[in-house]
């Protein structure tokens, strides 16, 4: 196939840079996220499996808020296309925290102090006002598809875990991840954002970053082995 001209490469038209500016700006944090003590204890297999359901039970409490969100954005036009149900992780949640923690699995969930900010967040600004959603949404969804497969894999390699337990990790339903992560690139080169509602919206997903980092840090200090922080 020839290579785009610079009349025709989407990269070159400034009204479809946004995705890329936004991964870009996003770089440096996403690089302490991944290299969190939590992610690296996890990464590296320092982690025992009660370790990691600790993080899945955290994801209960942010999805739940995610997908509320998700659910008053249904109707709005700019936050609807956003809206996509193969993303939605409660159900395999549920089943991976049933797997993990047993048949009590609810009564034994409780938010870490990080956790419950981060859900206060989103309700302040993801429920109604659609940059602010698609700043978590992106957060999170374009991170579980993309290094979330790493510690999908972690999870058959290094505890011989994968249908219920890793099901949060399981998009087969989306089709292929690469093309979704393009046709989700071009939904956040699309949604119609000016100048000013972009730098509002990278700098809300600098604090979803952070946010989560805040969680890895806090769940780090309770789960990973103090000789190896
Ligand atoms: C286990 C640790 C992690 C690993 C191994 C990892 C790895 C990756 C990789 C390989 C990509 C694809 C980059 C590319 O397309 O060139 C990616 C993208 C991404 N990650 Fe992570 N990541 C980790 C943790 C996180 C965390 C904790 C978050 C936030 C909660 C996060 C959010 C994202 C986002 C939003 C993207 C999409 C960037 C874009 O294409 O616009 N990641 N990650």
């Amino acid at each position: 196939m020839a290579a785009p001209t610079a009349a025709t490469s989407p990269d070159l038209d400034e009204s479809t840079t946004f995705a890329r500016t936004l991964r870009e700006s996003t770089r440096e944090v996403h690089d302490r996220a991944h290299h969190s003590a939590y992610m690296d204890a996890l990464l590296e297999g320092r982690l025992s499996l009660h370790g990691y359901a600790q993080l899945a039970a955290q994801y209960y409490f942010i999805y739940q808020a995610l997908e509320q969100a998700s659910d008053a954005m249904a109707d709005d036009p700019v936050g609807a296309p956003f809206v996509i149900d193969e993303l939605r992780r409660m159900p395999a949640l549920r089943a991976d925290l049933e797997f993990l923690l047993g048949p009590d699995w609810e009564a034994r969930l409780h938010p870490v102090e990080a956790t419950k900010t981060y859900v206060r967040r989103m309700h302040a600004v993801a429920f109604d006002w659609p940059g602010g959603y698609v700043a978590h949404h992106y957060t999170r969804y374009l991170g579980d598809l993309a290094g979330g497969q790493v510690v999908r894999s972690l999870l058959r390699k290094t505890y011989g875990v994968e249908g219920a337990g890793a099901l949060f990790y399981d998009f087969s339903t989306l089709g292929s991840p690469s093309a979704f992560r393009g046709r989700y690139r071009e939904l956040l080169n699309t949604a119609g954002w000016d100048a000013a509602e972009r730098e509002r919206i990278i700098a809300e997903t600098l604090t979803a970053f952070e946010l989560n980092i805040d969680v890895l840090t806090e769940l780090a200090e309770a789960v990973v082995p103090a000789t190896s922080r």
